[in-house]
């Protein structure tokens, strides 16, 4: 069971919302850019600073380190200084008593502004050579010459859209100044580090002035990797100032509004086939809709071109990817991190490639899956062909070729409702592609009572880090997890961390957790030795043994035995990834530890007089290594799948001259209870995994590009009913896109 679910469902888990005010407290209102890129020509504060309850108001010039939130690429400013470049980019903040007079003072505030030239389409912002940062290019083989010798080749536009995090509990953070001009920040991130040290640097502060604790998010998706950073700066701020505690909590309108997305891409491709089906090349270009600075967009980017080839083997390939500067928010990262965009474009290709050539893109799909010892564009050598295993597992366990029977006989019998169905296999790499990242450290301390106290770098967001750690640490030290206890996340208690994203929350956590209780044991055992005399001293399951014979020396009192010898009962401990490394010149290594496969079937049904669908069912096959919680590794996958079905369905983002009008959840759909399929998940069988703690493996990420084939279970169906008409290879697939098509009325 995750522990968590009994205080959630009783509404006792402490969000950044619930924790009691403090006295004095004050409350924030952030004035945004109206306009999507301009100069400001004047700016008026005067009536805003008078008004009734406010204590102070603040811009860019009061900042009083640097005015940068930018880590990557140094490109953003916190608070615009001379020019806006995006609708939604604070400009200045009001402190008051209450919400409301801060949010009345910021209506008085007077602002003019130029307004410059817009872009917002990164195909145009790449011919005029607005990008983020230089293109990067990855080449296996030599597509040139390859052509020739192809007897199918297809070419075509890919474009997907951005997706709004939607985490329950918005951005949000409780600032409360301490002793010396420290603050402690209750930040709703996913990254405290860097919001220590960001904070650090817009205050002009040593990293030990602040100290960010988390105890948990309300979900985040990527959306608190980077972006939680300047509204706990925005408190600090005002905390530094007013030396009173200031919280702001986004409501949703506003979050949607000044908060970035997962990029919508836009790709252009060529690939090409053998008689057989055998994928031999493979190029395109990725145009990246960054918005209006790079925040993570180059890192999104480069696990874009890491996923462009999917669970295939493409011997061939040339690749390029452009991060492209518009004037929309900053988009960033979002579970997937760019590999669900890349993965989606070569499906795309492939039903492409299946109609133009004839074959069956089950077959075509099934024919290119990745071997042992294929490798990736990027130089890494295949090793576990765990994508042909869950392939074979999930046609067998869907009976996927009697379903295709079954399809066809409806189809045959039924006019406007059709059925459709498709495959979709993923391989997703595990670890930090930024290499230094993949690094993590542990506390673990062990009370005289026998009670264990453990802390990491790891963020619980709803995914059930905290619940896998504790089983770790339980298993390695061979007590019952309700001893453990996972303490908030500090950044004065384990230092250094990396955000928890990645899917590597608890693949690097837990390593350094399971490495310190180790090193518990081993002093606990050293004391067990010495009481004892003589034999071999083990320890299993709350008792020491003695030459494998149970003995009355049981956890407690072995615990209160080494601290009467004065033995130290809390232990550090550190995590470095083995094995991974990447040379960015050759654009070739081992940027991953392993990779995730796994394999889903969708089936679907529209209605082709209203081109109105239904994801009915999804089967999938998942590798999970040897699971550490069974019911966390399901809901992962069955999270994940949904939000992934969201992405290429409902969910879309709507902007108008740059403003976003698809603001509000009453206008961007998400995918609920009543919308998600049935959905049956299988773990791998014998798929212990030995690059990750207790044989684990990351499960964040990867079942969200399963959602992937939800695009495809539709269109299958769709061209049971016409078939006289390309395919727009376009995501989301709204109903009303789909009545369109299904009526050739574009
Ligand atoms: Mo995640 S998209 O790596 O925060």
């Amino acid at each position: 069971m995750n522990d968590l679910i009994p205080p959630h469902t009783r509404g006792e888990s402490i969000f950044v919302g619930d924790i009691p005010e403090p006295k004095n407290m004050l409350h924030v209102a952030v004035f945004i850019s109206s306009i999507p890129h301009g100069k400001i020509k004047s700016l008026d504060l005067e009536e805003a600073e008078k008004s009734e309850g406010v204590v102070k108001v603040i811009t860019a010039k009061d900042i009083p380190g640097e005015n940068q939130l930018g880590r990557i690429i140094q490109d953003e400013e916190l608070l615009a200084e001379e020019k806006v470049d995006f609708i939604g980019q604070p400009i200045a903040v009001v402190y008051a008593k209450t919400k409301e007079q801060a949010e009345k003072a910021k209506e008085l505030i007077k602002i003019e502004y130029e307004e410059l030239p817009a872009i917002f389409n990164p195909r145009e912002a790449a011919k005029k050579g607005s990008l983020i940062a230089p293109s990067r290019t990855f080449t296996l083989g030599d597509v040139d010459s390859i052509w020739d010798s192809c007897e199918t080749i297809v070419e075509g536009k890919v474009d997907s859209g951005g997706q709004e995090h939607v985490y329950m509990e918005t951005q949000s953070c409780l600032a409360i100044p301490q002793e010396d001009g420290r603050l402690l920040l209750y930040s709703a991130t996913q990254n405290p580090s860097t919001v220590q040290s960001t904070v650090s640097d817009i205050l002009d502060y040593d990293m030990n002035k602040i100290e960010v604790d988390v105890k948990r998010i309300g979900g985040g998706f990527g959306g608190k990797e980077d972006q939680a950073t300047a509204w706990a700066a925005i408190c600090a701020l005002g905390a530094y100032y007013t030396k009173q505690p200031v919280k702001l909590i986004l409501d949703r309108h506003e979050d949607m509004i000044v908060t970035g997305k997962r990029h919508p891409y836009s790709t252009d491709y060529k690939l090409g086939l053998d008689k057989e089906g055998k994928i031999l090349a493979f190029s395109a270009d990725y145009y990246q809709d960054a918005g209006a600075a790079a925040d993570l967009s180059t890192a999104i980017l480069g696990r874009t071109l890491y996923h462009v080839t999917n669970a295939y083997f493409i011997p061939n390939v040339r690749v390029t990817a452009y991060s492209c500067k518009t004037n929309i928010v900053p988009n960033t990262a979002m579970r997937g991190f760019g590999a669900p965009q890349a993965m989606f474009v070569i499906e795309c290709i492939l039903s492409h490639a299946a109609e133009v050539s004839g074959i069956p893109i089950s077959v075509l799909q099934e024919k290119n899956l990745l071997n042992e010892g294929d490798q990736f564009p990027y130089g890494m050598l295949v090793e576990k062909a765990n994508a042909r295993r869950s392939f074979a597992q999930v046609i067998e366990d869907s009976r996927f070729h009697n379903l295709v029977k079954e399809q066809e006989e409806f189809n045959n019998t039924s006019r406007f409702i059709k059925k459709g169905i498709s495959i979709m296999p993923i391989c997703f790499g595990i670890s930090f592609t930024a290499t230094h990242m993949n690094q993590a450290g542990a506390l673990v301390n062990v009370y005289w009572d026998g009670s264990v106290g453990v802390s990491t770098g790891a963020i619980e967001m709803g995914q059930g880090v905290n619940m896998k750690i504790k089983t770790i640490a339980a298993r390695t030290l061979s007590i019952k997890p309700e001893r453990i206890r996972i303490e908030s996340t500090n950044t004065t208690r384990v230092i250094n961390t990396s955000p928890t994203s990645a899917s590597t929350g608890a693949d690097l956590n837990g390593k350094a957790t399971e490495i310190a209780c180790k090193k518990i044991i081993e002093r606990l055992l050293n004391v067990a030795a010495e009481k004892l005399g003589q034999g071999e001293v083990a320890f299993e399951n709350e008792t020491v043994l003695l030459n494998s014979k149970k003995t009355d020396l049981a956890w407690e009192n072995l615990v209160w035995s080494a601290y009467l010898s004065r033995v130290n009962l809390a232990a550090q401990a550190f995590y470095a990834t083995p094995g991974i490394y990447f040379d960015s010149e050759k654009e070739k290594g081992k940027p991953f530890v392993y990779h995730a496969f796994g394999t889903a079937v969708t089936e679907a049904t529209v209605d082709c007089l209203r081109g109105t669908y239904t994801i009915d069912k999804v089967h999938v096959v998942h590798d999970a290594g040897r699971s550490l919680n069974y019911l966390i590794d399901l809901g992962q996958v069955e999270g994940g799948l949904v939000q992934g079905i969201g992405w290429l369905t409902l969910e879309e983002l709507q902007y108008e001259n740059g403003r976003l009008i698809s603001d509000a959840l009453a206008t961007y759909k998400v995918p609920d209870i009543h919308f998600a399929p049935e959905i049956t998940v299988k773990f791998l069988e014998d798929a212990d995994n030995p690059y990750a703690v207790m044989q684990s493996k990351a499960i964040g990420e990867p079942p969200f590009m399963y959602g992937i084939g939800s695009y495809f279970a539709i269109k299958d169906a769709a061209q049971k009913f016409r078939k006289d008409k390309d395919w727009d290879y376009s995501a989301p697939l709204i109903p009303e896109k789909l009545l369109l098509y299904l009526y050739n009325m574009e």
